[in-house]
């Protein structure tokens, strides 16, 4: 049974009644962030039951020295994590010296949280019985700004209902804080100093190692029934606290307010010197606006997102409400603003998988900031991984390949591999692959070749190396074989000749010479430039080619499917649904070895290169593959579901397609894999959004023409998307009888609709 907890709502994520037991899963599912920075919905107040404490700074982190059993050479040194900060939330609560505590409160009614997506915000509101017997009713509004995207806003406003009370605030920034993943134990951070001035308050704290420096800092204010009042605090300094505490009474019916400013500034954007002013700046800017004009807008700001990335679904509302929570945690997560930060698996709303950058960047997220964002969003996140293109060649280095061949880490802060498990670290090189696919796909999509000859070519040449020195010849079976490798489904450790990978290291090597050629005859200065700069000789490019033409693929005559790897098929093949429910998730039911052996797959393999190379394969052999791997597929990556949506739209089989639909749009809402309190899985929430428009919507790109095939689910009205086409805007609306298409640019384009070539003409609908 998935959780079933959040109401269903079009434009909200809601959650009704106060259980400790949701309380972790909750602080995950309400996460709010600014692409900037981002936190779990953690308590303002204290909170003394089980909970995740976090919240992140993009692009601020701490090399976690690797521990592991038995060190082997090549291993990366240290585990790079996006570090738990200094928290600037907390505000403690006491209602005549009684402290407010959800835990230990005699009663807590009407409890509600919105995640209001539509406006960017956190609400919570609840009636608590203190143990001292008092009532007091509870608004708290908080959001982070996505303007002004050092500051956030909390506005915790209580109302006392059975007496006259005093109500005291003790906002606080805590830089004492510690992160729940740490090899060792540690503390990351060091307090530098604890520091105010009136009534604002710093702590500037640096992280170990790499030595990041941040000042969290706040500002508070006091409101009586709406009115701002003059109210005289006190305040404690320790090691690594600063914290305020401002009193006042209300008699019984009256409403007081906490509103409080705060938030980060680092020295990844200011001097160290100025890190105190510029936060000092921020806070007059807060207090002069107020938490009403900041909140109007953080509305107006989310209004224009969007605008443009709105995906409507009429007739089914929980898939409604998946699919915005999905684009709103993407948004959360990136807004490519910066081209130093990416998007981690986990965004800002836990700590497993580091916040660092995976090859999920690559394979998943780019289609949907290409057609949501301005095309320079995607081209910076190509740029990120071109301007690690030194890190990846001593990278490979590391590991014995020479030449300036470059093996892309498997997660990264810096460039640097920080992923210590040697079955990835070494062996999980498709990620490669994905680097150069992402090149070919955002060309694709945009038009923008001359980012090839300008970055990209010199990242798909050190690939290419590194792919022909990967290989080696088989005197048996004649090819070229590639040994010792993790597929996409990582429940297959060191096997050899894993097609997917195979399949991306042919292609890769066939794209870059094919490649050469075009920049050679049209971007002459570039070729040259590029050509010195790597060395590539003819007798190089033939030695790759060589092995392109001779790659070897497991193939199995009987069931007419490629292999996912030498040996598949000695294994027993029982399909998932003769396996008892009781067993899964496998990962958290079964020991590895049991997992290595049996023939479940974790996430799309054969059908993830079926998924990137389409076109190189029949709708029949599709359907063979499908067939074969999808009954064995355990889904346990939230990376998986998506793919199979696309594939089984594609298939015509809109039914399936939906259920997968359903699984990857609310995967974390109703915690299909039993871990969404560890945080949500925002990489895959672009998968979802291209099983609407990959999928359903059937939009490919096809020899620079948009093209789409649309087909809807039985429950849905309608559904509509707009995607931004090499600077226009089309949108496209789908229901069961027809496709509306309305372009919003200036000049008329062709789109393919169902095989047809067909003209939209700008600002004017049209129905197909
Ligand atoms: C998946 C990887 C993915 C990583 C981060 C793992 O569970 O198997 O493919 O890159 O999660 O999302």
């Amino acid at each position: 049974m998935n959780q079933d907890y959040i109401q269903p709502n079009e434009w909200s994520i809601l959650e009704e009644g106060f259980d400790v037991e949701r309380v972790k899963s909750s602080e995950s599912l309400f996460s709010i962030g600014n692409g900037v920075m981002g936190q779990r919905a953690n308590f303002e107040e204290n909170y003394s039951g089980p909970s995740f404490q976090g919240s992140y700074i993009g692009g601020v982190y701490y090399p976690d020295k690797t521990k592991v059993g038995w060190w082997k050479n090549g291993y990366p040194e240290y585990f790079a994590k996006v570090l738990n900060a200094p928290n600037w939330i907390g505000i403690n609560v006491f209602v005549n010296d009684e402290a407010l505590d959800l835990f230990t409160c005699k009663k807590v009614e009407d409890f509600k949280r919105e995640l209001n997506m539509k406006e960017g915000f956190h609400r919570r509101s609840f009636v608590a019985t203190l143990p001292n017997d008092i009532e007091i009713s509870v608004k708290a509004t908080r959001f982070l700004s996505i303007i002004e995207d050092e500051l956030g806003a909390i506005d915790f406003e209580i109302e006392v209902l059975n007496s006259d009370a005093e109500i005291r605030f003790e906002p606080y920034l805590d830089g004492g804080i510690t992160n729940t993943d740490a090899n060792w134990e540690e503390r990351f951070w060091k307090t530098l100093e604890v520091k105010s001035e009136d009534d604002k308050g710093f702590v500037l704290s640096k992280t170990l190692k790499t030595e990041f420096h941040v000042n969290t800092y706040m500002q508070s204010e006091v409101l009586l029934n709406g009115q701002k009042q003059d109210v005289d605090f006190t305040e404690t300094k320790t090691e690594d606290k600063l914290t305020f505490s401002y009193s006042i009474k209300a008699e019984k019916g009256q409403k007081v307010s906490l509103r409080k400013y705060a938030g980060y500034v680092t020295d990844m954007n200011h001097k160290r010197a100025d890190l105190v002013d510029a936060a000092s700046k921020i806070l007059d800017y807060a207090t002069k606006a107020g938490f009403s004009k900041l909140l109007q807008e953080q509305k107006e700001a989310w209004e224009k997102i969007w605008e443009m990335a709105d995906i409507t679904i009429e007739g089914d509302v929980k898939a409604q409400q998946g699919i915005r929570f999905n684009i709103f945690q993407l948004n959360q997560t990136y807004l490519g603003k910066d081209e130093r930060l990416n998007i981690g698996p986990k965004g800002f709303t836990g700590e497993k998988y580091g916040g660092s950058t995976y090859w999920d960047t690559e394979a998943y997220c780019i289609p949907f900031y290409m057609a949501t964002k301005d095309q320079q969003v995607a081209r910076n996140l190509l740029t990120y991984r071109y301007n690690h293109l030194d890190k990846a060649i001593e990278n490979a280095e590391k590991l014995g390949f020479t030449n300036g061949a470059a093996l892309y880490p498997m997660v990264t802060m810096n460039g640097e591999e920080s992923h210590n498990e040697w079955e990835i670290t070494f062996e999980e090189i498709h990620r490669n692959g994905a680097m150069v696919y992402a090149i070919y796909n955002y060309v694709r999509y945009t038009g923008d070749f001359d980012y090839i000859p300008e970055k990209g070519l010199e990242v798909m040449i050190a690939i290419a190396r590194f792919w022909q020195q990967r290989v080696n010849f088989s005197e048996q079976k004649n090819k070229y074989v590639m040994l010792g490798v993790t597929g996409p489904n990582e429940y297959e450790n060191n096997v050899h000749n894993n097609w997917y990978t195979n399949y991306l290291a042919k292609w890769c090597i066939e794209y870059c010479l094919e490649t050469i050629e075009k920049v050679k005859d049209a971007y002459a200065e570039d070729y040259k430039r590029v050509m010195g700069k790597t060395r590539l000789n003819e007798g190089e490019m033939a030695r790759w080619r060589e092995v392109a033409e001779n790659m070897y693929f497991p193939y199995s005559e009987k069931h007419e499917v490629f292999l996912q790897q030498d040996g598949f098929l000695d294994k027993e093949i029982v399909p998932i649904a003769e396996l008892d429910k009781s067993q899964r998730p496998i990962n958290q039911k079964w020991s590895w070895d049991r997992i290595l052996r049996s023939c479940y797959i974790k996430q799309a393999d054969v059908l993830q290169g079926f998924y990137f190379f389409e076109d190189h394969f029949s709708k029949k052999e599709l359907e063979k593959h499908f067939d074969y791997y999808e009954p064995i597929t355990v889904h346990e990556s939230s990376l998986s579901p998506c793919v199979h949506s696309i594939q089984a739209a594609l298939l015509g089989r809109t039914k399936q397609a939906y259920e997968f639909y359903l699984r990857t749009s609310r995967l974390d809402l109703d915690d299909y894999n039993k871990e969404v309190e560890q945080g949500c899985h925002i990489t895959s929430m672009a998968g979802t959004w291209m099983s609407i428009v990959e999928g359903f919507g059937g939009m490919r790109v096809k020899e620079d023409q948009l093209s789409f095939n649309p087909t809807i689910p039985e429950d849905w009205k309608t559904y509509s998307f707009k995607v931004n086409f090499r600077d226009q805007i089309l949108k496209v609306k789908v229901s069961a009888d027809k496709t509306v298409f309305l372009l919003e640019g200036d000049n008329a384009i062709e789109i393919n609709v169902n095989g047809k070539s067909v003209e939209v003409q700008p600002n004017q609908e049209l129905a197909i």
